[in-house]
Formats: structure tokens, C-alpha cells, sequence
């Protein structure tokens, strides 16, 4: 009994076990791939993004094996030659099932290129590409093509999901890589992409800006959350799958409580549900909470610390949900600086995802992050 798998899945991707709901967006995403439109998937942290891109390849896999489908983290890529070189063998491993013939496509397909290539005793797992990077700077159209002239070859289709996607534009010199990418990539006609990523506003000024390269270079889709009745039968249904219950109320409780947020409707189903014996109770719905906040603490620690005193004044006033925040009685009363100073720090603090704005209105983006704020510094417990 002790050792059953939670049914509520957190800190991983879901994509088939713990998955829920998303139907339409899952359509909708996989017409576009299938049909040939780029694709540009935004929303802020956690809310699922990978987990409804592995969702789709799954499916994709099975429904149309035909398609070769790459999906790359670029979360740890740092320069620009790590990104095309792991972008070259990906797609060169994707495009064959057998390894010789990566070897042969990395020797037929660069002419300016000359590719280091190692291959392993499992070469599965132990194949490498490496180039020089000075030819490599003057010739990265040659990867960026491969896909292609690849899908030509070998009569195919391919779909390409690149996840972090607007890390690429911390890399020196990124305008370069920028201009390239979309030219060749808009004139591909087997290759579809898909393109997502965390950071709203940088993924939204690389794609929503008409002056940027990227401007209109395909759908782009703006992921919701997960609606609120979903999530109380998933939760319902979940506990009872592991023999266990959960009333109505508590399990609209959950989600009530984490304002739909993926990833906390799952951390705060789980913790309640490790609790429970058998019918979970208000009482383990509360600890489960305050096991949340504690859990997540270090991390709330960790973005306070970035923050400017005037900009953690500027968030202790919208917990206290203070609306005239220039008025000169806020300015003085929560010492937010000049006026200049509060129009910098709204900025800031919504480019940095802390806070959102919604109907004119400020808010906290992270639900468990505002009550651990107000448990911070206005001794303020959230009583459920
Ligand atoms: N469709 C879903 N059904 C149930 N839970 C989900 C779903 N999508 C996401 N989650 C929950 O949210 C968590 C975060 O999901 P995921 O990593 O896919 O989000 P993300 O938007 O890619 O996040 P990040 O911004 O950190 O990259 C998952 O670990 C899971 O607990
Ligand atoms: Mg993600």
C-alpha cells in the first residue's frame, strides 16, 4: 500500500500518466504541426507547455510515423556552435534508424562544412558532431538547411520542436542566428516547427514584434489554464482510482486555492493525498498546503533576493491589493521612490514574470508565492 505511485505527477513533464484535459488545445496544436504551420506556443512557468508538446508527439509518433519529429531542450545551450551542433545531430539522427546512414548524411550533406564526427561503441547514444567555429559562424545556413535538404532525400516530413526557445537570444551576437533562421526556415516546405518557451516577454517580443525577424512566421498560441471543473474530476477521479476519497468541496478546494496552476494543483493534490488515509479531510487539505509553501520557500527566497528594495516594496504593495500605485499617499506609505521609479519597476517586475496584468489590474503570477509573501512580511497565514 505505502509504495502505490501518487496519481498526481509534478516536477516532470506529464505527457501520459497524469496528463488531463487540454483536448483542444492537443487538436489544435496537432492539425497545425501535421498541416505545415509554424507554431509559437507561450505561457508563463509551469502551466504546461512540454508536457502538452510531448503530449502531441506522442500521438504524433503513433499516428504518423512517416514524420520524423526532433524535441530539444535548449535550456542548458549557452552558445551559439552548442545549438547548431546538437540541432545537426538531432536532426540527422532523427532522420534515419540506422546509424551508418547518420555518417553517410553528415558526409553528403555540408560542402562548406567539415564535420567532426565521433561515434562510440553504442552509437545510439555516443554519436557526436563537431565543427570549426569560425567556418561554422560563416556557414550556419549549411545546418539550418539540413533538415531540408534531409526531408528531400529521404522523402519526408519533419517536425521541429525547439523548447526555451528565446535562450537562443542571450547568445552574443543572437541577430545573426535570428536573421538566418527565419529566412531559411520560412522558405522549408517539409519541415514544420514548433517553437516555445517561459520567458512571455521574450518569447513575445521575438515573435509579436514587427521590427524582429520572426514577426508573423507562424500561429501563435497563447496556452490558457487548465478550466477549474477539469481539474476537480481529474482530482476526484484520481483519489478514487488509488482507493481513496475526496469530497466535492475539497477537491474544488485544491484548485481554488492554487487559481488553477498546473503545477500547484498537482503539488497541492499530491501532498493531500499522501495525507489521507482513506476520505481526505479539511484538516490534510491545510497541512498539505502549508507543506507546499514550505517546500517551495527556497525558491520565493531565492527571487526576493534579486529584487531592489524599492521593487519589493512595489510587490508588498499589490499583496496588499493597492491600486493607485503613483498616488503620492502609496508612494510614501510603501516607499515605492519616485513616480519614474514605480512605471521602472512595474516593468521589471512584470518582464521577470513576478507579476501580471490583467485588466489594467496588477496582480502575483504565482499563486503559492503570493501567500508565502504575505506570510513573509505581513505575518499574514492563509487559513483554508
Ligand atoms: N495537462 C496537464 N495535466 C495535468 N497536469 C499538468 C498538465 N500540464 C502540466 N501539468 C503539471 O504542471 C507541471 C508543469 O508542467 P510543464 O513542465 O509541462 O510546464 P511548462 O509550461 O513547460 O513549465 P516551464 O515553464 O517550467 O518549462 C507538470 O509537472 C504537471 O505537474
Ligand atoms: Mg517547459
Amino acid at each position: 500500500m505505502e509504495s502505490e505511485l501518487s496519481p498526481f505527477l509534478f516536477g516532470r513533464t506529464v505527457s501520459n500518466l497524469g496528463f488531463t484535459n487540454r483536448e483542444q488545445d492537443l487538436d489544435k496544436l496537432y492539425k497545425n504541426l501535421t498541416q505545415g504551420i509554424n507554431t509559437m506556443l507561450i505561457s508563463p512557468r509551469r502551466w504546461g507547455k512540454s508536457s502538452l508538446v510531448e503530449k502531441m508527439i506522442l500521438e504524433l509518433r503513433r499516428k504518423n510515423p512517416e514524420i520524423k519529429v526532433v524535441n530539444l531542450d535548449l535550456f542548458s545551450v549557452s552558445t551559439e556552435e552548442e545549438f547548431l551542433e546538437m540541432f545537426a545531430r538531432e536532426i540527422i539522427k532523427a532522420s534515419s534508424s540506422v546509424w551508418q546512414e547518420w555518417i553517410q548524411s553528415a558526409k553528403d550533406f555540408f560542402k562548406q562544412l567539415t564535420p567532426i564526427l565521433t561515434v562510440g561503441i553504442d552509437p545510439i547514444n555516443d554519436f557526436s558532431l563537431g565543427f570549426d567555429w569560425n567556418q561554422l559562424k560563416k556557414h550556419r545556413s549549411e545546418i539550418l538547411e539540413l533538415p531540408e535538404k534531409l526531408a528531400i532525400d529521404k522523402k519526408c516530413r519533419f517536425v521541429v520542436c525547439l523548447d526555451e526557445f528565446q535562450n537562443l537570444a542571450t547568445f552574443k551576437d543572437f541577430e545573426f542566428l535570428e536573421k538566418s533562421m527565419r529566412a531559411i526556415w520560412q522558405r522549408q516546405k517539409s519541415v514544420t516547427y514548433c517553437l516555445y518557451g517561459s520567458k512571455r516577454h521574450m518569447m513575445t517580443d521575438i515573435f509579436n514584434n514587427p521590427s524582429k525577424p520572426f514577426y508573423r512566421f507562424g500561429d501563435i498560441m497563447l496556452l490558457q489554464k487548465i478550466k477549474r471543473e477539469k481539474w476537480i474530476s481529474f482530482i476526484i477521479e484520481s483519489f478514487a482510482k488509488t482507493k481513496k476519497e475526496i469530497s466535492p468541496n475539497l477537491a474544488e478546494l485544491i484548485p481554488t486555492l492554487m487559481q488553477d496552476h498546473s503545477w500547484y494543483v498537482q503539488q497541492l493534490a499530491h501532498y493531500t493525498w499522501q495525507k489521507t488515509k482513506r476520505k481526505a479531510t479539511k484538516m490534510e487539505v491545510q497541512m498539505a498546503f502549508s507543506e507546499l509553501i514550505e517546500a517551495n520557500s527556497p525558491l520565493y527566497l531565492r527571487e526576493v533576493e534579486g529584487l531592489s528594495l524599492t521593487q519589493l516594496n512595489f510587490l508588498k504593495a499589490i499583496a496588499k491589493k493597492e491600486e493607485k500605485l503613483s498616488s503620492m499617499e502609496i508612494l510614501l506609505k510603501y516607499r515605492l521612490g519616485t513616480s519614474a521609479n514605480v512605471v521602472k519597476n512595474k516593468s521589471i517586475l512584470l518582464k521577470a514574470d513576478l507579476i501580471d496584468e490583467f485588466d489594467g489590474k496588477l496582480s502575483f503570477l504565482d499563486p503559492a508565492f503570493e501567500y508565502w509573501f504575505l506570510r513573509q512580511y505581513f505575518k499574514q497565514e492563509k487559513t483554508i
